[in-house]
């Protein structure tokens, strides 16, 4: 169709690759092109329009394509396309393989998660693992090769005070023999985090601890190791509850590994300045709005730092991969710092690449302040998952005797839907009632669209017929025409809500026809046609859901 009013402006005269866009009212699409030209041509909007207007209704093909096409108000072509056209449409979409239009084909590393080891999950985990997993999954659709690596904190300051803790509980036990558990672990750390704020000289010993075992210590990287083990376990367990999975377990400790070598490169760039005995990267440039601290990397006492480590990160991924893309689906809190590092990586040539950090709003109480416990602290992951789960047994009856696996795979939509429905960069307030609703914008409202779907469906065979058979029945098939747009959009800007979006509006879209049509009552090529219809709008459905990381159940 893009194809066709460009011609038609260009044999008037007019240079421009017109844009047909949805239009919301009075018609299916609109073009908007003549205001543009407007200026440029020294016209009035409106002529042009009608001219243009004129010119495609004497085209021979217009039928094919239109039912309607017309100047509407100062300028705007109000496009109304033919029941040929969009079954035309859709018959081509049925057929192809994947519902995205062009192919891509990068390699792309997706940095998410970024728990810290030895620290219990918490609800601000939550985003990144959720998020990231749907962008890894959409641009995996696409064609791109993705690496998804977890980014571990796993040689911060918390490992010290565990470190610490373990040998004043075991001061007798050698390293190697000293044995330890999760519910050690998850009273140690608090208890160790709070006695440093307490205790200078606590505090001090272990931060050494820390220095030394990222110099390598082998006694203390025995118990880290230990550590490490067991939490990252427990870790893994959450995350395959949720469905996220990585190619990499990489964290901090990787990175250090990588010093050895980066660090004189970096001096031999010379783009390493001493301050005060220490090693900082001056990463200002021309322009900046706000003065941007310099990237520091090693501090006087030989300590390295947290942009250190993403700056050996950056530095394995490139020996190991060769990526195109480096993306963070990081907390936006920590937006500078990204810029500050992705300076250092150009300005140090350790990559060229692009670098993106993709930050993400928190997730708040009904206070609209980021969501705390009651007592204060951020509420664990896991304690999410089950407030969820609660509330949507306690929701009705029959849940209580749902299937285990069927309950878990609608928390999971609950929570994901929730969370992937907002643009990234937006906070949202965590209303556990509004998200387990069946109705409204929710996870459960699109699993309840697609059961309700499936249940009418009877097979078909074949491919469409050109007829339409209703108003309801058309409004569907062209939602089903935005599928490829949406993803395409998605992928290209890393924002999974716009298929959360399109999910909520291709299942309004479905719910309105099987309001409004008695499918029961169908026969011959008529049921056919609507069934190859429904069933390719389940299969969009549960392929966008899938994108997004959700499964859906067998029965609600
Ligand atoms: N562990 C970090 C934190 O809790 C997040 C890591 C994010 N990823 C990264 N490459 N820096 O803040």
């Amino acid at each position: 169709m893009e194809g066709l009013f460009g011609k038609v402006f260009k044999e008037l005269g007019y240079d421009v690759n017109p844009k047909i866009v949805k239009s919301n009212k009075g018609a299916d699409f609109q073009c908007d092109d003549a205001f543009k030209l407007a200026k440029e041509y020294h016209k009035a909007p409106n002529m042009i329009a009608s001219e243009v207007v004129e010119k495609i209704k004497s085209e021979p093909n217009f039928d094919n394509y239109f039912k309607e096409v017309s100047v509407a108000g100062p300028g705007f072509i109000n496009i109304t396309v033919s029941d040929k056209y969009i079954n035309e449409q859709l018959r081509q979409l049925m057929n192809k393989e994947i519902l995205g239009s062009t192919k891509e084909d990068k390699m792309i590393v997706v940095d998410y998660g970024g728990p810290n080891v030895a620290k219990p999950l918490h609800v601000g985990h939550l985003r990144a693992a959720v998020i990231g997993q749907a962008i890894n999954n959409i641009l995996k659709y696409k064609g791109n090769k993705t690496i998804g690596d977890v980014h571990l904190g796993d040689i911060g300051t918390q490992m010290g005070q565990v470190i610490y803790g373990i040998l004043t509980d075991f001061p007798d036990t050698n390293p190697e023999d000293v044995v330890i558990d999760l519910d050690y672990l998850n009273v140690t750390y608090p208890k160790m985090s709070a006695l440093c704020k307490e205790d200078e000289e606590v505090r001090a010993k272990c931060l050494q601890i820390t220095k030394d075992l990222q110099d390598g210590d082998p006694k203390y990287k025995v118990l880290w190791q230990k550590i490490w083990d067991l939490s990252v376990s427990d870790i893994k367990r959450i995350y395959d509850y949720l469905d996220v999975h990585f190619d990499l377990w990489y964290g901090e400790s990787h990175a250090y590994k990588q010093f050895d070598e980066m660090m004189p490169y970096l001096e031999e760039q010379g783009v390493i300045i001493e301050d005060d005995g220490a090693k900082i990267i001056d990463v200002k440039e021309e322009g900046d709005k706000v003065e941007l601290p310099p990237c520091m990397i090693q501090k006087r006492d030989g300590a390295y730092l947290y942009a250190t480590s993403d700056l050996g990160t950056i530095w394995q991924r490139v020996k190991d991969f060769k990526p195109d893309e480096i993306i963070y689906v990081v907390d936006g809190r920590q937006s500078m710092y990204f810029v500050q590092v992705f300076r250092a990586a150009n300005k140090s040539n350790i990559y060229n690449g692009v670098l993106e950090h993709h930050g993400f709003g928190t997730v708040n109480g009904t206070d609209n302040k980021p969501f705390k416990t009651r007592s204060g602290g951020a509420l664990k992951l896991e304690d999410l998952i089950k407030q969820v789960k609660e509330e949507f047994i306690n929701l009705r009856e029959e849940n209580k005797n749902m299937d285990a696996e069927d309950v878990d795979k609608i928390v999971n939509a609950i929570i994901k839907f929730a969370d992937l429905q907002n643009n990234l960069e937006r906070n949202y307030i965590f209303d556990i009632k509004k998200f387990s609703g069946v109705s409204g914008k929710t996870g459960p409202y699109i699993l309840y669209t697609y059961l309700r779907i499936n249940k009418i469906i009877s097979d078909s065979e074949g491919i469409i017929s050109d007829e339409i058979y209703s108003e309801t029945d058309r409004a569907l098939r062209l939602k089903m025409l935005e599928v490829s747009s949406v993803i395409d959009q998605a992928s290209k800007e890393r924002r999974p809500h716009y298929i959360a979006d399109y999910l909520y509006e291709l299942s309004v879209a479905a719910n309105n026809f099987y309001q409004n049509n008695r499918v029961a009552e169908l026969e011959g090529i008529k049921k056919n046609d609507i069934m190859l219809v429904l069933n390719f709008n389940n299969y969009i459905l549960e392929t966008l859901l899938g994108l997004l990381g959700i499964s859906v159940p067998k029965v609600m």
